[in-house]
């Protein structure tokens, strides 16, 4: 369990409400928090056993990260892996009762910076075609549009939209690292 990528230390965030949010690894304590976030945010939920893979993968494994507030249970993860020389973003969630807080952006802006200390400068995405707020959210990291897999999703028979971004991010392009969208970083 400890052998899975690791972010060195936690990252801490103020949301645009000024309210504290911490970015760290995901540890196995917290598999039944990042459960329960999954089945109340995606319609087609991953299962503790996927997660319990994730977290086991070793090194080169996918980095599952977690945000929460302070001395609190996580309310939002991520998970992302590199491939080759790019980076993809596997999964993102939020609790329904924190979502359209910045929390989203807050874990993109953790995965990118992840990413980037491995040297990464390059990103990709599937997202349903439906999904509005999930596309708004990769647009403001950068991400464009460079596909689309017609039927995609098997449970609606959706498509999925491919999105790419490449290094720099929009926060380093207007250098905005420290205050980005209303979310700001407290520690580099
Ligand atoms: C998609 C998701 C991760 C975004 O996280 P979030 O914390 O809600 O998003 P943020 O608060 O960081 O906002 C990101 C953008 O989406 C917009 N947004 C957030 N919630 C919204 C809503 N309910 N309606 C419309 N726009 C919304 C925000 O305004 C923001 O855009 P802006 O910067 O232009 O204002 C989250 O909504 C979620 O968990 N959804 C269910 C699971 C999912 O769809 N995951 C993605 C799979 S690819």
């Amino acid at each position: 369990m400890t052998e899975h990528p690791l972010l060195m230390s936690p990252i801490r965030f103020a949301a645009p409400d000024g309210s504290l949010r911490i970015v760290r690894s995901a540890q196995r304590p917290d598999l039944e928090a990042i459960c329960q976030i999954e089945r109340a945010a995606n319609m087609s939920p991953w299962t503790q056993g996927d997660f319990e893979d994730y977290l086991a993968g070793g090194m080169d494994g996918p980095i599952v990260l977690v945000c929460c507030r302070e001395s609190s249970y996580p309310d939002a993860f991520a998970v992302g892996r590199e491939i080759s020389d790019e980076f993809e973003i596997l999964s993102i969630a939020v609790a329904p009762e924190e979502q359209g807080k910045g929390v989203g952006l807050i874990l993109m802006m953790s995965l990118l910076r992840w990413a980037k200390s491995r040297g990464i400068a390059r990103w990709i995405l599937e997202v349903r075609e439906g999904n509005t707020v999930a596309r708004k959210l990769y647009a403001s990291c950068g991400f464009f549009e460079t596909g689309k897999r017609h039927g995609y999703y098997a449970d609606t028979n959706e498509a999925a939209i491919l999105m790419t971004g490449e290094s720099p991010v929009p926060w380093e392009v207007r250098q905005e690292m420290h205050c980005f969208r209303g979310v700001k970083l407290f520690n580099q």
